[in-house]
């Protein structure tokens, strides 16, 4: 009997609604601070206009070669520690990024042999900054089907290694960074982690059991791509485009945007899915305590809160300190946040990305 199952006959409700849950999170960021006066230093641009129209105050970039898995393993190991798991516990790794250690094998694979946890399934995302997103919703489906039971979602993405840093409307928006996730299967006797024993039962969108206790897991995910919008945030190279020495010279194998585009498409997008997952699932917008949204520009998420009339406090941000990290932004907003004690065990939290594709994932969960 699948662990859905299973927890819905315990309940005695009618319908299923959540098989897998959060069990521990991590991040890891490189040491190395960029201010926004370094790249004041050398383009035509300005610490202030980069502050004003992204919220940006610095990012963090790796120095010298580190690969995405190395990057990614602090993060994997704090997210395994705070399920109450080891390594061997983990049975799958689902890696989103654009970034990877090699174009193959995945890096999935290399975290896999770093972490000493060999058998289980290990595979790469790429959906950009919605891959964790994509990646995610994976994991939940891939324990919901009994095919893993803890599922080790990484987000990682070292952007330093593809903008183009003499391009001053992108090279100012990214930063290096990973962050993990534990996901599991919603059995919470079973599971070590945290809420551990405790029998959690909701039936979608009332709020609370008959035993009057939250149920914490993923309620619903949607994703999403358009492909007619392939151009306005690439990095084209590949087998379209093949690296060589004239395209190095000409620096046509860095990431090209087109900024304006992708903000109107992701303002609108954003405020779209956050309804309709909130919708779906039969719950208000003012019932949710938390949206963790893709961390691209605050004025992103200030457009976002203001057309979901939500309050401002309600949008995690760190985009200050930590800039667009692409895939890592969602679990590293997250594992902050839980660090912060600013999400809490039965908080209803949304979680939403748009990013280069286009594409767009939206998550509600309660925590
Ligand atoms: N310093 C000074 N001037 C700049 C800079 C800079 N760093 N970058 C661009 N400008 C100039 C432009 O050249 C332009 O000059 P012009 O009017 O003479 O042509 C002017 O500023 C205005 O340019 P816009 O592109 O309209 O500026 P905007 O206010 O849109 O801000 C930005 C640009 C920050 C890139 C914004 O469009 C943005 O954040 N877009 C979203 C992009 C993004 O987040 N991409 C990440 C991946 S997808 C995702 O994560 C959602």
């Amino acid at each position: 009997m699948s662990a859905a199952a299973e927890l819905n006959e315990e309940a005695d409700y009618p319908e299923v609604c959540s098989v897998s849950r959060v069990l521990g999170t991590g991040y890891n960021l490189p040491d190395h601070v960029v201010t926004n006066d370094y790249f004041a230093s050398y383009l035509d641009t300005s610490a202030q206009w980069i502050r004003d129209r992204t919220g940006i105050s610095e990012r963090r970039w790796v120095e010298g070669d580190v690969p995405a898995s190395e990057l990614a393993e602090p993060a994997a190991r704090d997210a395994i520690r705070r399920a109450g798991l080891q390594p061997e516990d983990i049975d799958g790794i689902i890696f989103a990024t654009v970034t990877p250690d090699y174009i193959f094998p995945s890096s999935a694979v290399f975290l896999q042999a770093r972490l000493g946890c060999h058998g289980g399934l290990a595979f790469d995302v790429n959906a950009v900054c919605s891959g964790f997103l994509y990646a995610i919703a994976t994991a939940d489906a891939l324990i919901g089907k009994g095919i893993a039971k803890n599922i080790l979602v990484i987000g990682c993405d070292i952007y330093s290694k593809i903008i183009n840093k003499n391009d001053r409307s992108s090279c100012i928006l990214f930063g290096d960074g990973a962050g993990a996730l534990v996901l599991g299967a919603n059995t919470a006797a079973e599971s070590g982690g945290k809420d551990s024993g405790t029998q959690v039962v909701e039936a979608r969108g009332v709020g609370v059991s008959g035993s009057g206790e939250t149920l914490c897991g993923i309620y619903a995910s949607e994703l999403g791509a358009d492909g007619r919008h392939t151009g306005i945030l690439c990095v084209p190279s590949g087998t379209a485009a093949p690296v060589t020495p004239e395209s190095i010279k000409t620096d046509a194998h860095y990431l090209t945007m087109d900024g304006r585009e992708v903000f109107k498409l992701a303002v609108r997008k954003l405020a779209e899915i956050n309804e309709s997952i909130v919708v779906s699932q039969g719950f208000s917008l003012s019932q949710v305590d938390w949206f963790a949204s893709h961390q691209a520009n605050q004025r992103i998420l200030s457009a976002m809160a203001r057309s979901l009339g939500a309050p401002e406090e309600k949008m995690l941000s760190n985009v200050e300190k930590v800039g667009n990290t692409s895939a890592a932004s969602v679990p590293i907003l997250l594992a902050e946040a839980e660090e912060q004690g600013k999400i809490k065990s039965g908080d209803l939290v949304v979680l939403s990305a748009f990013g280069g594709g286009v594409t767009w994932g939206s998550m509600l969960l309660r925590w």
